[in-house]
């Protein structure tokens, strides 16, 4: 019996197994509007046998965007294409689900294909960026940012509430809020770019203000039967883990207070020269598993567990509740039906795969084997 391949359910959502398509950026809309490109490539990864797929970080507002080529949900004009998105997911078996964020300092960039830097100055498509102090990244990504004011604040927060409020008319059943990996909402909670010295920033209470508001106010919005989650780096491999993963588990538990459901367990990046434990498989669920335990709620993560035993084992030994599979579902996107085949389950093609495929491939033993059958 698989642990991997057994039901999730989260308030009045159920998962038909653990494993989750993590957001990952497809860098192809055009003034926030998903293309053509949208609706295919997520009815791709949905019909592979995730339980969920999320859509990749989607921009609050113009400015919040990565790239200039981000999906975003700032006008009611972008729910359309959207929904195209969250129907096609749906119809092929997966819960829809969605990250909404802001790039802060790391916004005005490059496509990775095309340099992964800061946009230059001169760039007609680059746009000033903003932050909680006027400290920027650096490496690449160098332009310094102008520090938010308490107006700008309010905005971004009244942003993300506008956007989760799409995100649901668009048909979306789990909503993540994108808190990690150095962008605005992470940033705040950072010490090394928060040098704010007003309510917002200073200690560590004032620096995971924004967070804990933004939380607040998106599930005022946010159905109450449907999972708000978020996705959070609570820790930076600079020497300080400790400190941080402890503050970190402390401001969860805060916003779990405040309605958060599930916490997708990440990293900071507010800095560029960390060393990350790239060669430790599943290096974060241990991590993860301290979130869950201390914290006390649900957890997802990833990051590098992508073989079936790797992927079994973190749910089975409760590290997390959902295992998040990002870039094994761009190399195959039936990644659960491997994955179920692997493990032993019973019909794995009827288990993760559509019934048009499933049919047959319960009785196909792959390329090169058609005439036995
Ligand atoms: C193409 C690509 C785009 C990504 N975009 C996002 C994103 O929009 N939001 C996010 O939180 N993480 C993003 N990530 C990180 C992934 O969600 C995931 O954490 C990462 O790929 C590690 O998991 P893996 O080892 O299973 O691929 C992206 C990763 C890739 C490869």
């Amino acid at each position: 019996m698989s642990a991997l391949f057994t039901p999730f359910t989260l308030k009045d959502v159920t998962l038909r197994n653990r494993i989750a398509v993590p957001p990952m950026c497809q860098y192809s809309a055009v003034e926030g509007f998903t293309q053509d490109w949208h609706p295919a490539h997520y009815a791709g990864l949905a019909r592979g046998g995730a339980g969920l797929v999320i859509v990749e970080a989607t921009a609050v507002s113009p400015e919040g965007r990565i790239t200039p080529y981000c999906t975003g949900l700032w006008d009611d004009a972008h729910v359309e294409g959207m929904a195209r998105v969250a129907t096609a997911i749906k119809a092929a078996g997966a819960v829809p689900g969605i990250q909404i964020g802001h790039a802060g300092r790391k916004a005005s960039a490059n496509r990775p294909w095309e340099g992964d830097d800061h946009l230059p100055a001169d760039d007609p498509r680059g746009w000033e960026t903003i932050a909680p102090s006027a400290i920027a990244f650096g490496g690449g990504l160098p332009q310094v940012p102008r520090e938010m004011t308490r107006e700008d604040i309010a905005r971004v927060q009244a942003d993300f509430v506008s956007a989760a409020r799409r995100a649901r008319e668009a048909g979306f059943e789990w909503l993540e809020l994108h808190f990690a990996h150095g962008y605005l909402a992470q940033s705040f909670f950072s010490a090394y770019s928060n040098q704010r010295d007003d309510a917002y920033g200073g200690s560590v209470d004032n620096r995971g203000r924004f967070l804990r508001e933004t939380v607040e106010a998106v599930r005022a919005v946010w159905p109450e039967h449907l999972p708000l989650t978020a996705r959070f780096g609570v820790i930076e491999y600079d020497g300080h883990e400790e400190q941080t993963l402890a503050e970190s588990i402390d401001l969860v538990r805060q916003m779990r207070e405040r309605g958060l459901d599930l916490l997708n367990v990440s990293m900071n990046f507010v800095i560029p020269q960390v060393k990350v434990p790239w060669g430790t498989p599943a290096f974060l669920a241990p991590v993860a598993e301290r979130v869950r335990r201390e914290a006390g709620l649900p957890v997802a993560s990833g990051w590098c567990i992508d073989g079936a035993d790797a992927a079994e084992s973190v749910i089975a030994r409760g590290q997390m509740d959902v295992v998040m599979i990002g870039r094994a579902h761009l190399a195959n996107p039936h990644y659960p039906y491997a994955l179920a085949q692997t493990l032993g389950v019973e019909q794995p093609a009827w288990t993760t795969l559509p019934a048009p495929y499933a049919y047959w491939l319960s009785r196909y033993r792959g390329p090169g084997t058609a005439s036995a059958q």
